[in-house]
């Protein structure tokens, strides 16, 4: 897949609150929610409550929807740390199960740019369950690398994976490479 092509077939723009409805059912979505650290919305409108929080903090969170030809895909989403601005955490998934193959990719790399465009961004990291192995294997197509196990009080075993902005400039080009050889017939 090129660049070209995933800009001519995928959006990614700001979640606004008409996103609450579709984001809260992929976010209880048990293949989803299954993969997620944090405990599921208990309900639509605690859903809706954090999503409002959330929106009017746009100097510590950035929401993002991917769009396939206009129709919402996947999602996003950065938190950045309070002690430091120049480092953040993200939540990525794809929401429709028959999103095309590559959604998962379109939607890192036009993330990981909109993301590290930010001034002073310098170092994403994210937790993934050790079991998920899907989300294990596009952070690494991404140029994410694992730096170290979660603490030993979680509850199953979580890895740290990171990102830095210098790193992710050059992975970004060879990213391509790979994913235009991949899309290739035979
Ligand atoms: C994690 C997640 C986003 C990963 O997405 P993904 O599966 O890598 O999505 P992609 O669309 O990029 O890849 C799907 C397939 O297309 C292939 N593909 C990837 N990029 C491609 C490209 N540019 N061209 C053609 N095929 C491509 C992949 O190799 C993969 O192959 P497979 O069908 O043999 O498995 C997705 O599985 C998900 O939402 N899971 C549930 C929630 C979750 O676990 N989130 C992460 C929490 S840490």
């Amino acid at each position: 897949m090129t660049l070209g092509l995933i800009r001519a077939e995928f959006l990614l723009r700001d979640v606004t609150l008409a996103d609450a409805p579709t984001l809260f059912a992929w976010r209880c979505a048990p293949r989803i929610a299954e993969m997620m650290l944090q405990p599921r919305p208990t309900s639509f409108e605690a859903h809706l409550g954090y999503l409002r929080g959330v929106l009017a903090s746009s100097d510590t969170h950035a929401l993002y929807v991917l769009e396939h030809r206009g129709r919402p895909v996947g999602h996003v989403g950065l938190k950045l740390s309070p002690e430091d601005a120049g480092t953040g955490d993200w939540t990525i998934y794809l929401g429709e199960m028959d999103a095309p193959r590559g959604s998962g990719f379109a939607l890192g790399v036009l993330a990981l740019d909109r993301i590290f465009e930010r001034p002073g961004f310098a170092l994403l990291r994210t937790r993934i369950l050790r079991r998920n192995a899907l989300s294990q294997r596009l952070h690494v197509r991404l140029g994410f690398t694992r730096e170290a196990e979660a603490e030993a009080s979680a509850a199953e075993p979580v890895g740290i994976w990171s990102l830095t902005a210098a790193a992710w400039k050059p992975h970004r080009i060879t990213a391509f490479h790979a994913a235009f050889r991949a899309a290739q017939p035979g």
